[in-house]
């Protein structure tokens, strides 16, 4: 049984903090790509503090498009900005949801995001609330989904007070990405991996999130955050849950939340003897960091899935700032094979066979196998069977395109549910109570040391982007 076909399509979607760096750099170009498709029929109309008009928000997303798209015509740009609208005012004064509220009059079903500070949520669902919008609308909450898990309660709490369950969409956007969803295309369209995906013969799982940058003009943002809220709880645990989830019994949006929320529910919270905290040097003399900041800009951790598939397979994750260069990546590891053949003394037991699942840029597969080198002795050496998607698939639509369509249509896969964000906190909360100083780490290197003691002195190699 399926929900995928939904019918109650939105007639309005509402842009809460369209003057900013997401809207910018995300939703701008990800709704001109729906309206090229023919997939936003309706106004999008943007709310921010910023003294604009109609003419600045057009020519804020015409410019947004420009930077992502590359050149663009006029004319087509004209028919995309042209449903724009926009109401200036700031969030805690009813006046401007009331003026939101008169344009949206005639609309029967408004998505209204939020892209905006979390510490106001609470304010604009308030306003919405009172002018009637909440009612009929559906809410699209970005992350981070509150501080910890509590705030994260008291934040369901709020929205729940204000819009059915099945109208709050929270984004992870790694939810929306072709290659993380495909992990579970990939798992179970396989039956080849399947009798492999266990503790039987897996060794290890390693998820490296790395980013060759820094806080790019967003440390005031960033040191409020760190990089366990910004991407572990979220992404990490996210692609966690999807490595390591049962089948789902059916294709609805809960049967699939169901079992990532059941997987999530059997990871022991992360354990601060088990894991690496770091900061790199030149971090505290950014513009908006706090003096002696203890924000963490990397994190290296250990975890086990108290399963019966995965008892006992730890599962190390790595995630941050100024690394080598950029990769999302998960690589299963699988046991070595006895040493039998390979007694000879050149030769020793081969490596293990490892799947590089990449899921960021030229995502795609490897697989290494060993082979024979050619010659009298029994030696085996490492050889990749490799597929990179776009080659081999074509080019894929972005996550916050797929999701703000999702949102359109009211399909729910996608996003996720309260319960399944409660567990992520409820992992990650041990770490974010931690009052140590995070180690020193310089640009460009691996993190700091006691890095490699996490991952057993082994982290795999995956493949960057410089
Ligand atoms: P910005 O600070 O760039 O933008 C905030 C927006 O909110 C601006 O449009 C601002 O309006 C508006 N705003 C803030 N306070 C008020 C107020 N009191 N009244 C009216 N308008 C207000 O934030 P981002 O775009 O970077 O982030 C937005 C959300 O998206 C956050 O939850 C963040 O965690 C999340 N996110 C951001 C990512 C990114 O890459 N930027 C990535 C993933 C998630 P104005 O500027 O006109 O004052
Ligand atoms: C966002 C984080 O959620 O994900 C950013 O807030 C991070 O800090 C980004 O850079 C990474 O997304 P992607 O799609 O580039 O892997």
């Amino acid at each position: 049984m399926s929900d995928r076909s939904v019918s109650d399509r939105a007639d309005a979607l509402v842009l809460f903090g369209a003057t900013g760096d997401l809207a910018r750099k995300k939703l701008f170009p990800a709704l001109f790509h729906l309206a090229e498709n023919g997939e936003l029929d309706m106004p999008v109309v943007g709310v921010a503090r910023s003294d604009w008009d109609d003419e600045q928000l057009r020519e804020y997303a015409a410019e947004a498009v420009r930077h992502s798209v590359g050149r663009v015509s006029k004319k087509r740009l004209a028919t995309f900005v042209e449903r724009l609208r926009y109401v200036q005012g700031d969030y805690g004064e009813l006046a401007t949801h009331k003026a939101l509220a008169e344009i949206l009059a005639e609309r029967a079903l408004p998505v209204i995001y939020l892209a905006i500070p979390p510490s106001i949520f609470p304010t604009v669902v308030q306003g919405l609330q009172k002018v009637g919008l909440a009612e009929r609308g559906r809410v699209v909450v970005e992350k981070p989904f509150g501080r910890d898990r509590s705030s994260a309660q008291d934040l369901n709490a709020c929205l729940s007070s204000a819009f059915d369950q099945d109208a709050i969409f929270r984004i992870d956007h790694y939810l929306g990405k072709e290659s993380v969803e495909g992990l579970l295309a990939f798992r179970f369209a396989n039956t080849l991996l399947e009798p492999i995906w266990n503790r039987r013969y897996v060794a290890n799982v390693q998820v490296t999130f790395a980013e060759s940058f820094g806080t790019e003009g967003r440390a005031g943002f960033f040191d409020d955050v760190g990089t366990v809220r910004d991407v572990v709880q979220n992404h990490l645990l996210q692609t966690v849950a999807l490595l390591a989830m049962e089948p789902p019994i059916s294709d609805t949006a809960d049967a699939y939340r169901d079992e990532e929320v059941r997987v999530l529910r059997q990871v022991e919270p992360m354990d601060p003897a088990s894991t690496v905290v770091g900061q790199y040097v030149g971090y505290l003399d950014e513009d908006g960091v706090k003096p002696e900041s203890t924000t963490e800009t990397f994190v290296a951790t250990r975890l086990f899935v108290d399963s019966w598939r995965w008892a006992g397979v730890p599962f190390y994750l790595r995630a941050g700032k100024y690394l080598p260069g950029s990769a999302t990546e998960a690589v299963i590891e699988l046991h070595r094979p006895p040493r039998l053949l390979f007694a000879g003394q050149r030769a020793g037991v081969p490596e293990a066979n490892r799947l590089h699942l990449r899921l960021g840029h030229g995502d795609g597969v490897t697989l290494s196998m060993q082979a024979k080198v050619p010659g009298p002795d029994m030696v085996t050496q490492e050889v990749a069977l490799d597929v990179d998607f776009e080659d081999a698939l074509g080019l894929r639509r972005e996550a916050y395109e797929r999701l703000l369509r999702d949102a359109i249509v009211g399909l729910r896969h996608r996003f996720a549910r309260e319960d399944t964000i409660d567990e992520e906190w409820r992992i990650v909360d041990p770490i974010l109570e931690r009052d140590d100083r995070p180690r020193p780490y310089y640009k460009g290197t691996w993190g700091p040391e006691g890095v490699d003691g996490i991952a057993g002195g082994h982290w795999h190699t995956v493949s960057l982007k410089k």
